[in-house]
């Protein structure tokens, strides 16, 4: 069963207070890479799946989409999305991902934002998806990298001697949940490995054409030294695959 997360006021109330809420998509410092995923949207019909406070809803519109459906589990994060958009062509809807079902060759895009890895039956999802997208049609998405949600504890470890931060890799073969401590305790995400993920597309019937693990560039690294730790491990994998 899916976990109402976004809907608990503790954990609500620090979500919105991060960069990337605050921001939107430039605070995200994966998104110039997601977005050179994407086709040019003039006159395309988009999805996006768990759409949150519908920053790339509005991205999409802006740069020509003909029509957005928007989907998410929370009514909070919906309700977010619905005040900060003034657009008849997107359609705020609250479902399930673990229960989508789309009609046949309704879509050119579909687009997710680290949403994937909090569900269960992620095949269910693409078959669906797959089904949904017309002929050539593109799915682009990012997740939490499977190296960041592998661990029994996530959270760096410093070497005393030489104070070199490691990534304490455990259980990464392990697929399943994890229960992690993320704005608020009890976070339940889902863990793949990096060839289930792409099995999984495959199999559904797409043909992968990106493949991100994404890094902060030198020049991040000198305006932003915290996000050293990247180098370390990848928190975000980002994928675009093709119906076939
Ligand atoms: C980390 S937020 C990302 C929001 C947005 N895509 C962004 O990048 O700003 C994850 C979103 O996935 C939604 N979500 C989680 N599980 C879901 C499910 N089973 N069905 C639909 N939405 C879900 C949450 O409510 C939340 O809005």
């Amino acid at each position: 069963m899916s976990q109402h997360l976004y809907d608990q006021d503790e954990f609500f109330q620090y979500y919105i207070k991060l960069e990337r809420q605050i921001k939107g998509l430039a605070g995200a410092p994966e998104w110039p890479q997601l977005k050179a995923m994407l086709p040019d949207l003039n006159g395309l019909s988009v999805l996006d799946l768990g759409c949150g406070f519908g920053w790339f809803s509005r991205f999409a519109r802006e740069n020509g989409a003909a029509s957005v459906r928007a989907i998410d589990l929370s009514e909070k994060m919906l309700d977010k999305a619905r005040s900060m958009t003034n657009d008849d062509k997107i359609e705020y809807e609250r479902v399930d991902l673990e229960e989508l079902k789309l009609t046949e060759n309704q879509y050119d895009v579909v687009f997710s934002s680290l949403t994937f890895h909090y569900l269960a039956n992620f095949p269910a999802l693409t078959n669906e998806i797959n089904k949904g997208l017309k002929s050539s049609g593109r799915l682009v998405f990012s997740i939490e990298h499977p190296i960041f949600t592998a661990p029994s504890k996530p959270g760096f470890v410093v070497d005393e001697e030489t104070g070199r931060k490691f990534w304490p890799l455990d259980d990464y073969q392990t697929e399943g949940l994890r229960i992690t401590n993320w704005l608020a305790p009890g976070v339940k995400k889902q863990h793949r490995t990096v060839g289930s993920y792409i099995n999984i597309l495959l199999n559904s019937g797409f043909r992968l054409t990106d493949f991100v693990e994404w890094r902060p560039s030198k020049d991040e690294l000198i305006r932003y030294p915290s996000r050293e730790s990247e180098v370390v491990r990848p928190t975000f994998l980002l994928m675009a695959a093709t119906k076939d």
